[in-house]
């Protein structure tokens, strides 16, 4: 894999003096993104249950400071003032979720009419205002009552998945035309079920594996479910956060971390999705935890249901060595965590000469750029959304404004990234920007601030950041100067 530098990006192909525009392919979409917890609040309301997160809100030490998503941004009645400020940004389409215990409120069983209703009527608003849906089934509130009876490790969880996602085609659709099944099943099944860091908090490796599989199997029957029920042209996809991995050196021991971070990180997910195979490298890696007993015969084939994108997601990339236990490693790293599961001998290494942001994440588009690339070389056949791209930091309003200059300069940076790697080939039609709005960032609660524009949480006043501004021009102008 080749890593040109940042300022590499800005040359070869697309020449670009200061300030020449750099033009995205017509008919590009451009966006931003949210997820139903982190901004509807409203969550004892209109027939809604709980769902995980509800839970691990409310458990002690889990998230910052005990935040929850009982209030968030309010969305849920405050809708209407969130697409006039999509309106306001000229963004020609809306990335949001539907909370599956607001429409199927026990997980499985009636649905809930008030809770559709709610869809219909954000949908509807959407489409007055010029701007196109593109709905998520599922991100990452599962409905407590399915926990309770096994969770993603249970395989049932999969079929009542399907059945959610009839309820919703049934909905809505006659109006939405882009589909994602699952946000991000790697953080489902291992920041939930392996290091526990998500809801619903469990630490059990094996427990992680089988629900890797009972998510892509619950998003192989609900591709096919949503095929089968909306009308011919419409898009079905799956949003995944590939790792972008680097290794530190040429060594073998370097490159091996590579690809068992690689295979459990990217290839468990594309391999079946894009192939109907799970790689066998990871299920070596990972044979002293499981047997895989959890395939069944026929699954593989559902879970390759084809789709029409790949959603993307990237915020940062990861330099990557073998662990050294010796305790005579200089250079920084760490142990990989209990997420990586099976991954014991590999370690993350700092990023010291790149910028961080708030949530201390590095700052590189050329992992973004790189990751493009291997995408295009790998899986050519797929079209791309960039389905979350964005930055924390610690934003302030002053005089009504947020000067958050960092923020702008990451979306520029990645941009230019993007802009190279279509470029070159990678076959990518869309980009949202994440978040519309500061939000509730899971266990980190209200304490980082990922929006375009701001949200007070007391007041709930909204204000439009600089960078908002600065996307606003970008997506005027289909280009990045
Ligand atoms: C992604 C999630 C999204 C948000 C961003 C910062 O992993 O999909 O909800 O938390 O990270």
């Amino acid at each position: 894999m080749t890593s040109p530098s940042v300022a590499a990006l800005r040359a070869p192909g697309v020449e670009q003096a200061d300030g020449e525009l750099l033009r995205f392919p017509q008919r590009f979409v451009w966006g931003a993104a949210t997820a139903a917890y982190q901004i509807e609040g409203a969550a004892h309301e209109g027939g809604r249950t709980s769902s995980i997160w509800d839970t691990f809100g409310r458990t002690p030490g889990k998230v910052f400071e005990g935040h929850t998503g009982d209030v968030a941004c309010d969305h849920y009645h405050r809708y209407p003032e969130d697409v006039a400020l999509m309106t306001s940004l000229g963004l020609s389409a809306y990335r949001f979720s539907t909370a599956w215990p607001r429409i199927v409120p026990h997980g499985s069983g009636p649905a809930n009419a008030d809770g559709i209703d709610f869809y219909s009527r954000l949908v509807d608003t959407l489409l007055d205002a010029g701007i196109a849906p593109v709905v998520t089934l599922y991100h990452w509130d599962l409905p407590q009552e399915l926990e309770d009876a096994g969770g993603w490790t249970n395989r049932d969880t999969a079929y009542r998945f399907a059945d959610y996602a009839a309820v919703v085609a049934d909905a809505l659709g006659d109006r939405v035309s882009t589909w994602t099944t699952l946000n991000e099943p790697w953080c489902s099944a291992y920041l939930g079920y392996s290091s526990g860091v998500h809801a619903p908090g469990r630490t059990d490796p094996a427990a992680a594996l089988s629900a890797v599989h009972h998510l892509l199997l619950g998003h192989g029957l609900a591709a096919q479910v949503l095929r089968d029920k909306l009308p011919a042209g419409a898009e079905l996809s799956i949003t995944l956060n590939p790792v972008s991995p680097r290794a530190a050196s040429d060594s073998p021991a370097d490159l091996e971390a590579v690809r068992r971070i690689d295979g459990i990180g990217n290839r468990i997910f594309f391999e079946p999705v894009f192939r109907g195979r799970y790689p066998a490298d990871v299920i070596d890696d990972t044979s002293h935890l499981t047997d895989w007993s959890f395939v069944q015969d026929g699954d593989l084939d559902i879970i390759a249901t084809p789709i029409d994108l790949l959603g993307v997601n990237y915020y940062q990339p990861a330099l990557l060595a073998a662990y050294d236990p010796s305790g005579t490693d200089t250079r920084g790293g760490g142990r990989a965590d209990d997420t990586w599961v099976g991954c014991e001998s590999v370690q993350f290494l700092p990023h010291s000469q790149l910028p961080h942001t708030a949530m201390g994440w590095p700052v590189d588009p050329s992992g973004f750029y790189d990751l493009l690339m291997r995408l295009h070389r790998d899986y050519p056949e797929v079209g791309i959304y960039i389905t979350e791209n964005g930055a924390a930091y610690d934003d302030v309003v002053a005089d009504g404004a947020v000067h958050d200059v960092e923020r702008t300069h990451y979306f520029r940076g990645h941009l230019v990234a993007l802009h190279q790697a279509i470029a070159d080939g990678a076959d990518v039609r869309g980009y949202f920007a994440w978040s519309l709005l500061d939000n509730y960032e899971w266990g980190f609660g209200y304490s980082q601030r990922f929006g375009i524009v701001h949200v007070d949480f007391d007041t709930q006043v909204r204000t439009i950041k600089d960078s908002g501004f600065w996307y606003r021009d970008v997506v005027a102008a289909n280009g990045v100067r």
